[in-house]
This record gives C-alpha cells, structure tokens and sequence, in this order.
C-alpha cells in the first residue's frame, strides 16, 4: 500500500471523536447519556466514520465538509445502537464488547434498550442540524440514505434474518443476502452518505461507489466471521467463538476457513477494481484503498 493509512487516520479519527464526544452530554435523564456515552465512547475502529471521510474526499476536492463530519458520527451512533441491541440477552446475549462489559451488563437491560433506541434517534439529529451548516437537500438525502440502511430492509431486517436463521444451514445466496442487510447495509451507506456530502457527484462515480460498497461491506462480515473463529477474545475485545456456539450460519460453517478467507479477499479486489472504475484520480481514491486492505488484513 503506497499510502501511509495510520498518518491519514490520526487527524480524521480524531475530527471524529471530538464531534462524538461533544454528541451526548452525559447529564440527561436517568443517567441514560452515560450509557450512551458508554456505548460510543473509548473503543470500537470507527471504520464506518471513516469510510464517510474517505469517500467524500475523494468524490470532492479532498477536503471533507461539516456534512460529512455530521453524516460520519451519524453512522457510528446507528452502528453503537446496533451492538447495544445485538449483545442483549435476547440476541447474541454477549457480556463483553470493545474490550469493556456490554451495555446491558453494565446498565442493565432496560437501559441498554434505551440507550439503543435514543442513540438512533441522535443519528437522525445529528444529520438535520438547526444552524445552516449543511444544505437542505444534502441533509435530505443523508436521513434517507440511513433509515433505508438502518431499518428492515437494511440493518434490522439482516438482523432479523440472523436471528431466525439460529442452527439452519443456509444456502450461500441467502447467508449472503444476510450478511448484506445486517452489515452490508451501513457500511455501504457510510459510502453513499460520504458521497451524497459532496454536490454534483457524476452518475458514474455514484455507480461505481455503490459497487465498492457492496463488494467492501460483504468482505467486512464474512471477515468478521473469520475473525470470531481466528482471533482470541482480548484481541477482538468480544467473546470468541460465540457463532459457532450459538450455531449461527456464517461463511466459515458454509464453505471452511480458507475457502471462507479467499472469498473475503477476491470481494476486496472486487471493491478494488469498482474504485478504479469511478475514474476518479488514483490520488484521491489511496485513503479508500488502505482502508479495504484494512478490513481484510484486521486482526480484531
Ligand atoms: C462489529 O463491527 C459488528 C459487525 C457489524 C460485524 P466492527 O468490527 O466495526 O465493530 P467496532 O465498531 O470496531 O467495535
Ligand atoms: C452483528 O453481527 C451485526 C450488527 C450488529 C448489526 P454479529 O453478531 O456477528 O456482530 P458481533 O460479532 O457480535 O460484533
Ligand atoms: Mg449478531
Ligand atoms: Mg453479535
Ligand atoms: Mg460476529
């Protein structure tokens, strides 16, 4: 990789939990902003924030706007409400998420439900902000891009699937299907909002974004599934082992752990080559091809 990822990423992550922290306040009802806080707050790799940087970025002039930094912490909020939700006893019933205790151990179920539905909530108005920093057609397009990406036939409906599909044998199609909505979903928004940030996208960038999207946001879980039999649970900062104990389908039980790994690297290259063909400057596009290496060398 020609780039230096870790230079590019200090100042953006940064940017970003800056505007996280400033997000919640932790005086609120109930102490429900420190469960929120807790579940946002010290821990997790930011890759969808990062991903809204990079892309808007590269479709735009190579700076990222007050819209992208909106849509960036927007996702992560989308994305802490979803693990809040996914470790619940009635889900994955996980006791240990980003090297901490869950929200729902810490908090107690009844507050990890709430700080899962107010952190929603918080995404949608983090895109639509009173003052006049970002256009209203840009904030439009951001709320309508996520609660697509986040709801039944994105996020939620993938998790849906996930649950009833507890100790099925799915076929490839449909654990892929799966993968798409539960995980695919937000990061391929996390594109689209990155790009949608930046006015005047062409048809074909637009296009070829939503390729990378896809390709990269498949590539995401089937590694996460890898990563969940490979990796140990201090490194991954979540317990180990926990598909196959609560048998759910994943591409390792499809197809085994090379065949599984091999699929995840030929969906990088796709994402790859669909980068390549938004014709954008090569320049442009080294912060969006270090972070799909990324997702595919990660060891957590
Ligand atoms: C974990 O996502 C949940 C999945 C969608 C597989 P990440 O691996 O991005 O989790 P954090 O944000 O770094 O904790
Ligand atoms: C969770 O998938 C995806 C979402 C939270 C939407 P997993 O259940 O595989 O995620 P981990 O492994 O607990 O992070
Ligand atoms: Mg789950
Ligand atoms: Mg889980
Ligand atoms: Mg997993």
């Amino acid at each position: 990789m020609s780039m230096d990822l870790r230079a590019w990423m200090q100042p953006h992550l940064e940017r970003v939990e800056q505007a996280l922290a400033a997000c919640i306040a932790a005086e609120s009802p109930a102490q429900l902003g420190q469960a929120m806080r807790y579940a946002v707050l010290d821990g997790g790799k930011r890759l969808r924030p990062l991903l809204v940087l990079a892309t808007a970025e590269a479709a735009g002039d190579g700076e990222s706007s007050q819209a992208a930094l909106n849509a960036a912490c927007a996702i992560e909020l989308i994305h802490a409400y979803s693990l809040v939700h996914d470790d619940m006893p009635c889900m994955d019933n996980d006791v240990l998420r980003r090297g901490k205790p869950t929200v729902h151990v810490q908090f107690g179920q009844a507050q990890a439900l709430l700080a899962g539905d107010a952190l929603q909530t918080l995404a949608f108005e983090i895109l639509t902000p009173s003052q006049a920093s970002v256009s209203a057609p840009v904030q439009a397009d951001c709320v309508a891009l996520l609660a697509r990406a986040s709801g039944y036939q994105g996020m939620a409906g993938g998790q849906a699937i996930d649950l009833a599909s507890v100790g099925q044998s799915l076929s490839e199609a449909q654990l892929r299907q799966m993968h798409r909505l539960k995980t695919g979903a937000l990061l391929l928004c996390s594109v689209q909002m990155g790009a949608a940030c930046v006015p005047g996208v062409s048809l074909q960038v637009q296009t070829a974004l939503k390729r990378f999207g896809e390709a990269l946001g498949l590539a995401f879980q089937v590694v996460d599934d890898v990563l969940d039999v490979t990796a140990d649970s201090a490194t991954l900062g979540k317990t180990a082992g926990k598909d196959e104990a609560a048998d759910k389908p994943t591409y390792v039980a499809l197809m085994g752990l090379d065949a599984a790994k091999a699929y995840a690297d030929s969906l990088a290259a796709q994402a790859m080559q669909a980068l390549t063909e938004t014709g954008l400057p090569e320049a442009r596009l080294a912060a969006l091809r270090a972070l799909t290496a990324m997702v595919v060398e990660r060891n957590n």
